[in-house]
């Protein structure tokens, strides 16, 4: 591929530095969006360039990219907290609904073709006794949920190429260990410093666990061909939390204890995407196995 100019937001979180890094390793020029409330400027690696900005506010969003041209825009950046949205529900709709329109502007603005929104299968489904397809109901149970659902149509009808991807619970190097990480993140830091795990009910609650890299590579497909519309990036497995600490007992011994605590409101108990559509249309297949995601994340994270 030629390379490209793209604009990354968020690319100083989780999810969007490795994307980042990804566009970099190909040669394309990157300019992360980022206010740096959950992200590290660690996490921006050279070439790639950081500009410190609120993409909540349009006129500052304007003036970060004022000039410049952009071949694409990979938009990562969001409020992520799903306890954390029913409290501030109105910032998290100013950042994930009216940042995202101001992300379309932005990209419209500087001449971009195409964009490539991250939006959630873990969070926008509900309950999953099979694993979802895109054109099932949705049910999102959190304002987190539900506003990234809202977004997702403001990406459709920007009068650009719009894929979005609805990712299942990601996991990897560089996720953080706070209260509302994901629980891998949450597990390997108590295996580390030889704390118990904490388990929210009976253990059985399940999840699609997908490795970071994997969606690295599904951006970076959907930047390449001419997808448009919303595919799921997930494995398609579910996999309870016993059956994780299993695995990841496998990799890293014996937890240092396992302590259980009352399930919490509202969680759901079985999530899960069907990635097929994606696999079908050539877009992307999941790659490496949950197993294998552990080993790497264990030994980089
Ligand atoms: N981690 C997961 O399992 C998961 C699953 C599905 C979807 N997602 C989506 O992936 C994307 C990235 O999430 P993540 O897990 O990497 O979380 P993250 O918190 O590490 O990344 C979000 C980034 O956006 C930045 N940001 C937040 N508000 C901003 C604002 N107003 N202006 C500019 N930057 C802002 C943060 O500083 C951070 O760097 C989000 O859109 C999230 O909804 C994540």
């Amino acid at each position: 591929m030629t390379p490209r100019r793209v604009l990354v937001t968020g690319g100083a979180g989780f999810i969007g530095s490795h994307v980042a890094d990804e566009l970099v390793a190909r040669g394309d020029g990157v300019v992360v969006l980022d206010d740096l409330s959950t992200g590290d400027p660690a996490n921006v690696h050279a070439p790639a360039e950081l500009r410190i900005v609120d993409i909540s506010d349009a006129r500052a969003l304007g003036r970060a990219v004022e000039g410049e041209r952009f071949d694409a825009v990979v938009h990562c950046a969001a409020k992520t907290k799903v306890v954390q949205s029913f409290e501030q529900t109105a910032r998290y709709r100013e950042v994930i609904v009216d940042g995202t329109r101001n992300v379309l502007d932005a990209a419209l603005a500087t001449g971009a073709h195409d964009v490539v929104n991250i939006s959630t299968g873990g969070a926008i489904y509900g309950e999953t006794p099979q694993c979802a397809s895109e054109d099932g109901e949705l049910h999102p149970p959190s304002p987190y949920g539900q506003l990234k659902a809202e977004a997702e149509p403001l990406v459709q009808r920007a009068g650009l190429r719009g894929v979005t991807l609805r990712l299942a619970n990601v996991y990897g190097p560089r996720q953080r260990q706070d209260l509302e990480g994901g629980v891998i993140a949450i597990f390997l830091g108590a295996w580390r410093r030889g704390d118990a795990l904490t388990v929210y009910g009976d253990g059985k609650a399940e999840r699609d666990y997908l490795y970071v890299g994997d969606v690295a590579e599904a951006v970076c497909a959907a930047l390449d061909g001419s997808f448009t519309g919303v595919y799921n990036i997930g494995t398609g497995v579910a996999t309870s939390v016993n059956a994780l600490i299993d695995m990841m007992s496998a990799v890293l011994g014996a937890p240092h204890g396992v302590h259980h605590a009352p399930e919490r409101p509202g969680e759901i108990q079985r999530s899960c995407v069907d990635p097929s559509k994606a696999a079908r249309e050539g877009l992307w297949r999941p790659r490496t196995t949950l197993r294998a995601g552990l080993e790497r994340t264990a030994k980089l994270a």
